[in-house]
């Protein structure tokens, strides 16, 4: 969220400093106990800027406290001349509420050195507000191109800025296994790295002829977990099965289906190397998600399930012979089976199932968590069939997905999905009933990095598309876009005062264009002619 939308009021213009209230060499935060490490970030985020010690302890003109009466993650903001009170459901509503302070300041308060010639004040306000969904996500795919952790956690930084509370955090696929994992060392050793990477969208696009890799150990992502908790933000990490997995297979071929050796794959689109139906590969993935869920305390885990082809399954004998043994339907059915083994292991650590769309094609534990992103058909289809559902339609929140029709936009693919498009996003299928919508948890905007080779594209990719989904998973849909865009407007000098390389109104600038790389654009028309070949094997879509 931006400004507060909802719920809230203004009492006095901010144009009279009598009616402001003033950061001062007096000011300090007060908060008890269980508030000090809130109050002690809200410290680390005023003090650079202002150069003000803002000590935090039992007496200072912010206050920050907790009013059972709020839910948990609503807060109630009030600032008078004399001071600021910030109270909290829990202690998370009051970091929200922080996040609002923050941006009724000036925006060069988000600088890291000290700005002279500023008055650090703040309008006097009365703000009341809470989220309307209580998954408010992105998911940052890590395996087309790493992120190195520091650049991680200052995405959990912009993340927590805009009030986003899930990280749904991309580990593994095809290109790349970028998660330590004690017992099988080679998935990192081999699987980490890949000898170059296609540049361009096309099936044909030529190599760079440069290495790309990293992985994060286990420390690191214990690092990772703990800075997001701090930050309200659940890390949910994604291991990728039973397609999505040359890295893997490059690693340990004896997990695939046919011979090998795989190399750690060079090139974007769906693979045909899927995970063979042995009970030593059930075991070997049972072996990592004890790993993961060792290092990621997230009630969800997400074991992929998306584009995984059944071709080799159907050619294989052997998969033939397992299909028989374990009494399955036909190769349709050896995705479900799969992951439903690995459910059984997640339930029994008292964990649920987070995976992608596909998934509805078969049989399904009850308390799984699916992600909608083939559009919003299979939020309508799980919702109906009871399961929780996250939205993140393809048209509407994939970041990947080009910003404008223009000529200059990088490597552009899909369709256009500008800001005004990205605010337009509604989680919640409009044919849904109350009952049905309130297995709708949320939504969140997927970041796939193919062709987003640095954090800075990165940037460029995900803001400020990013700003108007996190308004809509806070405030709700259907808010006014032109008011919208006149916040967005002041919201971008804070922004720039932070470093973010978003994607300016007037297009990109001379250095986020790739000139000459083939992209892969699409008609709205073609798209949906796709989306609907994807769902031909979902039942009610
Ligand atoms: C996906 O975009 N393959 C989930």
């Amino acid at each position: 969220m931006l400004l507060p939308r909802a719920r809230h009021r203004f009492t006095a213009t901010g144009d009279s400093p009598r009616h402001d209230y003033e950061l001062t060499v007096s000011a300090g935060i007060a908060a008890d106990a269980e508030l000090i490490p809130v109050g002690e970030l809200l410290q680390a985020a005023l003090r650079p800027a202002t150069g003000l010690a803002l000590p935090v302890g039992p007496a200072g003109d912010i206050r920050l406290a907790i009013d059972g009466s709020l839910s948990a993650e609503a807060y109630r903001l009030r600032v008078t001349r004399d001071g600021v009170e910030i109270a909290g459901g829990s202690p998370a509503g009051v970091f929200y509420g922080c996040q609002s302070l923050v941006q009724l300041l000036p925006p060069e308060i988000h600088r890291r050195a000290r700005v002279d010639g500023v008055r650090w004040t703040v309008p006097v306000a009365e703000v009341d507000d809470e989220p309307r969904f209580a998954w408010r996500g992105t998911m940052l795919d890590v395996v087309r191109h790493f992120m190195p952790k520091h650049d991680v956690m200052r995405f959990i930084d912009l993340m927590a800025m805009h009030k986003l509370n899930v990280l749904h955090f991309h580990l593994t696929d095809d290109q790349g296994w970028r998660v330590e994992i004690r017992k099988y060392p080679r998935l990192t050793e081999v699987g980490g790295w890949r000898h170059e990477s296609a540049i361009g969208a096309e099936p044909d696009a030529p190599g760079d002829g440069r290495p790309h890799g990293g992985f994060y150990t286990q420390a690191d992502l214990r690092e990772i977990v703990d800075y997001a908790a701090a930050r309200f933000v659940t890390v949910v990490p994604e291991i990728e099965s039973p397609g999505h997995v040359q890295a893997a297979l490059a690693a340990y071929p004896e997990l695939g289906v046919v011979d090998g050796p795989f190399e750690v794959w060079p090139k974007w689109g769906i693979n045909p190397n899927v995970l063979n139906a042995e009970e030593s590969t059930v075991q070997f993935f049972l072996d990592v998600f004890d790993e993961v869920m060792d290092i990621f305390p997230s009630p969800f885990i997400g074991v992929g399930g998306d584009e995984c082809p059944r071709e080799q399954w159907a050619a294989s004998p052997r998969v033939q012979q397992r299909i028989r043994e374990l009494g399955l339907a036909d190769d349709s059915s050896v995705q479900n089976w799969f992951i439903g083994r690995l459910g059984e292991r997640l339930r029994e650590r008292g964990r649920r199932i987070f995976a992608w769309d596909e998934v509805l094609e078969g049989e399904l534990a009850d308390d799984a968590l699916v992600l909608s992103w083939r559009g919003m058909a299979g939020a309508a289809v799980a919702a109906r069939r009871g399961y929780d559902v996250i939205s993140c339609p393809d048209d509407v929140v994939y970041l990947d997905y080009r910003q404008s029709d223009g000529p200059d936009e990088p490597i552009p693919v899909s369709i256009p999905v500008t800001v005004r498009d990205a605010y337009r996003f509604n989680p919640v299928p409009v044919e849904l009933d109350e009952t049905e919508a309130r297995h709708v948890l949320g939504g969140q905007a997927n970041i796939w990095t193919e062709y987003m080779d640095s954090p800075r594209t990165v940037d460029f990719f995900a803001f400020p598309r990013l700003c108007a989904i996190a308004e809509v998973l806070w405030s709700g849909a259907g808010g006014d876009e032109h008011d919208f865009m006149m916040r967005l407007d002041e919201h971008l000098r804070r922004l720039d005062a932070i470093g973010v390389e978003y994607r300016h109104d007037a297009g990109p600038r001379p250095w986020q264009r790739r000139p000459g790389i083939q992209g892969r654009p699409e008609t709205r028309a073609q798209r949906e002619a796709h989306i609907a070949r994807l769902l031909a094997g979902l039942p009610g879509a």
